[in-house]
């Protein structure tokens, strides 16, 4: 059995009542819950944390990614500016995948970059939840490869 951490960043706390056209309807409770079920399935545990603080996100990966095997990693709005956040995911030495429930590419041109996916394996964006299970099903094959 494989710990999967599941990294929420800022104001994604606020999943469900923010603007849905972009970010769907679930609650991050409900994507936490629906990423636990998924993972178990594959025989994984989930391990979940949402900040709006860049330094407490760090922390916890600092803390959690030693005992784990992989990330599934939201960043929100940390995506397009934290160097710090990359050099956690790539100091975190376990593989990640970066998760939008938007497509940050059919968006505003700042939201096109993101500063944290050259430290991920892989994006899934536009997926809304679908994407989370996509990003599980890639991490289980890396994880299998390692
Ligand atoms: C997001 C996209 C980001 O640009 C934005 O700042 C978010 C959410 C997404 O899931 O689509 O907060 O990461």
């Amino acid at each position: 059995m494989a710990t999967i951490l599941l990294v929420h960043g800022p104001n994604l706390n606020l999943l469900g009542a923010r603007d849905n056209a972009h970010y769907g309807e679930l609650t991050l409770q409900d994507i936490e819950t629906l990423v636990g079920n998924e993972a178990k399935k594959m025989g994984h545990d989930v391990r979940s944390f949402q900040s709006n603080h860049e330094g407490d996100l760090i922390d916890w990966l600092q803390k959690e990614a030693p005992k784990a095997s992989g990330i599934i990693i939201n960043p929100g709005a940390f995506t397009h500016s934290s160097y710090a956040l990359h050099d956690a995911l790539l100091d975190a030495k376990i593989p990640a995948v970066e998760v939008h429930l938007s497509d940050i590419n059919a968006r505003e041109e700042w939201r096109r970059i993101s500063i944290t996916a050259p430290a991920c394996v892989g994006v899934v964006s536009g997926k809304k939840e679908k994407g989370y299970i996509e990003a599980l099903t890639l991490l289980q094959k890396k994880i299998k490869s390692v």
